[in-house]
């Protein structure tokens, strides 16, 4: 059981939402599912829309990743992953401050989803 929260100036308030143990779709996927306005266009890690910034809420060390060469690059075009962190990544599965929604995955870890979110919606 993971709590997931998603905090965003679009929406009014934080929402947190229980994802079920085995669920291993994205965090795009699951906003999706509950009217959360995650930007997104391409849904697969080549428009950078989805962007979040993503803090594990447990005092556990956070899930280990495999950060895909194409994330990787993506992050690195929208400026939003330091050199520091991709050495992390690649030595120690570290994940980096900001993910794509599209390409990170529920875990069994509670976390706190922010993204920007278009800030002219009503
Ligand atoms: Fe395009 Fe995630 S929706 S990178």
């Amino acid at each position: 059981m993971a709590n997931v929260t998603f905090r965003s100036p679009s929406i009014a308030k934080d929402i947190t939402l229980y994802a079920v143990a085995g669920d291993r779709g994205t965090i795009l996927s699951l906003a999706k599912a509950h009217r959360i306005p995650i930007p997104f266009d391409c849904g697969d890690g080549n428009c950078g829309s989805c962007v979040i910034e993503v803090q594990t809420l447990t005092n556990k060390a956070p899930y280990g990743i495999a950060l895909t060469e194409k994330e990787k690059e993506m992050l690195r075009q929208l400026g939003k992953i330091t050199p520091q962190e991709v050495e992390n990544a690649e030595t120690n599965d570290t994940p980096p401050r900001f993910r794509l929604a599209c390409q990170c995955f529920v875990r069994d870890e509670d976390i706190l989803i922010t993204f920007a979110g278009d800030e002219t919606l009503p």
